[in-house]
């Protein structure tokens, strides 16, 4: 599984690249104004940084003024993936930007129905939102789990990125999906290093090691 990182923080992304586990990034318009620079000067510095598909959203209503400000993202990298809102004028955009070979990355997605439609318009990814889904009494890894079935029934081009991700079992679970991207945060990614007995264990060979005796 691809691991992306959900922020436009460049040091947050500095750091996790350093990892070398990251694949990609996702932003959306509440990340990019945490951040109080300049949308595309960010978002060009974050190809920098990251050689793999960086997801910048776009902010128009209509799909004939969203696949100008696509193309507009587009000419900053050719990383560049497109953020587009799963509506039906967003879909006319997927396919318009699609069969232009800009890939489209289709967000907002609360149900197997929207995935299903974006993988027919041609959309490259698919953004179920699974922590939103669950804060609204639903079941967010249940939404991916649809959503593998039928992908895993026909040919589509599409991968899936779990968003919205709130704590290490929601990663731990898409991957068994077989989901093929988790978006994760920050927070999130800092978890997933933490386990208790792994403190434990390296205190421990620590207090050890410094019982043996030394040349
Ligand atoms: O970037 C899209 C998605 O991951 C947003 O997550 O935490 O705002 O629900 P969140």
């Amino acid at each position: 599984m691809k691991i992306f990182i959900d922020t436009a923080n460049l040091e947050k992304i500095r750091e996790v690249n350093s990892w070398g586990i990251l694949d990609g990034v996702t932003t959306n318009p509440s990340l990019i104004a945490k951040e109080n620079t300049d949308f595309e000067a960010l978002v060009g510095e974050i190809c920098k940084i990251v050689n793999g598909p960086i997801s910048a959203e776009v902010m128009s209503v209509k799909a004939s003024d969203m696949v100008v400000e696509a193309r507009k993202l587009a000419a900053i990298n050719k990383n560049v993936v497109i953020k587009v809102p799963m509506t039906e004028e967003g879909l006319k955009a997927t396919k318009m930007l699609s069969d232009e070979g800009i890939p489209v990355n289709m967000t907002l997605v609360f149900s197997a129905a929207q995935a299903l439609l974006a993988c027919k318009a041609g959309a490259k990814y698919i953004s179920p939102f699974v922590g939103r889904f669950d804060d609204v009494g639903e079941d967010g890894m249940r939404l991916i789990s649809e959503i593998m079935d039928i992908l895993d029934s026909y040919d589509f081009d599409t991968e899936v990125i779990v968003a919205s991700i709130r704590h290490p079992i929601h990663v731990t679970q898409a991957a068994r999906m077989g989901a093929h991207i988790a978006t994760i945060p920050y927070d999130v990614l800092k978890k997933m290093f933490n386990h208790p007995l792994t403190d434990i264990g390296i205190k421990r060979f620590q207090d050890d090691w410094a019982k043996v005796p030394k040349k």
